[in-house]
Order: structure tokens, then sequence, then C-alpha cells
């Protein structure tokens, strides 16, 4: 079971209105969004924490007060008190997704921006990189979004972040839009899927099982807003 919730923040919300939704998450999110300087990061992190807790309000019929959430030693997220309800956000730009699973998952969405190709050297395996500069024009621009958002989705799913090593392994992306993971060192059994919600952002899922029935849910501010109003005191 997969579900991507993708909510597309096209405003800056009004000081009321932000401030209206800060009741909803907790302390720790709070302060933390009080330390923002940008008010577009503060709000996409409320957001972000406020679409996690609606999602898990409706599935698990479980009332906000109760939603505590944990964190692994590398700050990955996880719902305290119940083992077999895995989630992951992203955001970036527009952007917040969320995927929610029965199994480990990672999601990752990206803006696609020109970008320096050097930075791939860094950050990419050899493969990967050789695999990129074979690419041209749009499809390298393209190219170096999918692998990035792919590479990004899976050290998510692990749970490790940026202390994995990011050339210990390759994402290989077949001809038929196959997409394998080849590590070094483990034998990962992860499947990947990429999903699109704008032409202008890549979006890549990692899931820890097969993807079979996955659903895409995409929704505006609007619509979040309204729905957020209606579960008052949810
Ligand atoms: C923190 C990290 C897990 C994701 O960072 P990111 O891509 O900037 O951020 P995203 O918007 O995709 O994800 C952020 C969310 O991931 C979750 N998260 C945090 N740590 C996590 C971890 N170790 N594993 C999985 N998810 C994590 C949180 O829910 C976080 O949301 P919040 O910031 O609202 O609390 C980490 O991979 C990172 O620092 N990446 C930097 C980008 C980079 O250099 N990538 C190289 C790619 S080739």
């Amino acid at each position: 079971m997969l579900e991507i919730y993708a909510l597309q923040q096209n405003e800056i919300l009004n000081d009321e209105k932000f401030n209206s939704l800060l009741p909803y998450i907790s302390t720790q999110k709070k302060a933390r969004i009080n330390r923002y300087i940008q008010r577009s990061a503060a709000q996409q992190t409320l957001i972000s924490d406020l679409l996690l807790r609606s999602i898990i309000h409706d599935k698990l019929s479980m009332k906000n007060s109760d939603i505590h959430f944990g964190q692994n030693e590398f700050g990955k997220p996880y719902l305290l008190g119940k083992d077999n309800f895995y989630f992951n956000l992203s955001h970036s730009g527009d952007w917040v997704v969320c995927a929610i699973s029965d199994s480990v998952v990672g999601i990752d969405v990206e803006k696609i921006k020109p970008t320096d190709y050097n930075i791939s050297k860094r950050f990419f395996s050899q493969d990967e990189h050789e695999y990129l500069t074979c690419q041209k024009g749009k499809q390298r621009l393209d190219t170096f979004y999918d692998l990035w958002t792919l590479k990004e989705s899976f050290i998510k799913a692990v749970g490790k972040g940026l202390h994995m090593s990011l050339r210990d392994f390759s994402i290989i992306i077949y001809y038929d839009g196959f997409i394998f993971l080849k590590h070094q060192i483990e034998n990962y059994l992860f499947n990947f899927k990429q999903f699109t919600i704008d032409i202008r952002y890549k979006l890549s899922v990692c899931l820890g099982s097969e993807f079979k029935g996955e659903e895409l849910s995409v929704i505006s501010m609007t619509d979040f807003l309204n729905s957020i109003e209606e579960k008052k005191g949810m």
C-alpha cells in the first residue's frame, strides 16, 4: 500500500491565518518554525506537519492531541505507538509531499533548476556521473534531477539521510523506465517509482515493498485549509 499526498502552496498565509494553525502542532515544531528567518520556509514546515497530522487523523482515527512523533538517530520521524504505519515528507518550492505506507518509504520532491553538473562528481557514483554525462541539453537536466530525487528517496527510506555515502550506491535507470539500485556493500531490497505532479518538479519514491495500486492525491491549498477548518478540534 502506498498513498502519496501532494499539496501545492500557492499563497503565503497572512499572520492571522498562520497563527491560527500553530496550535495544531507540537511545541518543538513551533519553536523550530519561530527560528526560521524566511516566512516561506516556516510555512512549508507548518503545512507539511499539518498535512501529515490531518492524514493520520483521517486514516487512523487519531485525535490530533494523541499524535506524537519520535525520530531515529539521523532525524527520520516516525509515529509513536504505531509500528506498521510508515510515512515520509518532502518539500521544495511550492510543493509539500507526503507518502504513507505499510512498509518503509522515502520520498523526495525537487524543483528543477539550472545546475552546475560538477556537483554530480561529488554526490553521484561513477556510473551515475557517466550516465549523466552522456545526456544532452534538457535531457541532462532532467536526468540530474531524476537521479538526485531517486538517491534522496533511497537515503530517506533507509532513514540515514546524508550519513550514508551517496557514492556507495548507484541508481540505474533502464530504457524501459525500470529503476534499479546497485549498492557496493549492502543488499537492499527496495523498489523505486517516479510520479508527475508538475512538469517543473521531479518526484521520486523508494519503497520497501512492491508498488501496486498506489494512489496519488493532489490537494489545493484552499481545499486543505478548508478541510482543517472543518476538522476544528481534530
Ligand atoms: C535531511 C535529508 C534527509 C533530506 O533533506 P532535504 O532533501 O533537504 O529535505 P526534504 O524536504 O526532502 O525532506 C525533509 C523531511 O524529511 C524528513 N527527514 C528528516 N531527516 C530524515 C532522515 N534521516 N530520513 C528520512 N527522512 C528524514 C523530515 O520529515 C523532514 O521534514 P521537516 O524538515 O519538515 O522536518 C537529507 O537527505 C539531506 O540533508 N539532504 C540534503 C540534500 C542533498 O545534498 N542531497 C544529495 C542528493 S544526491
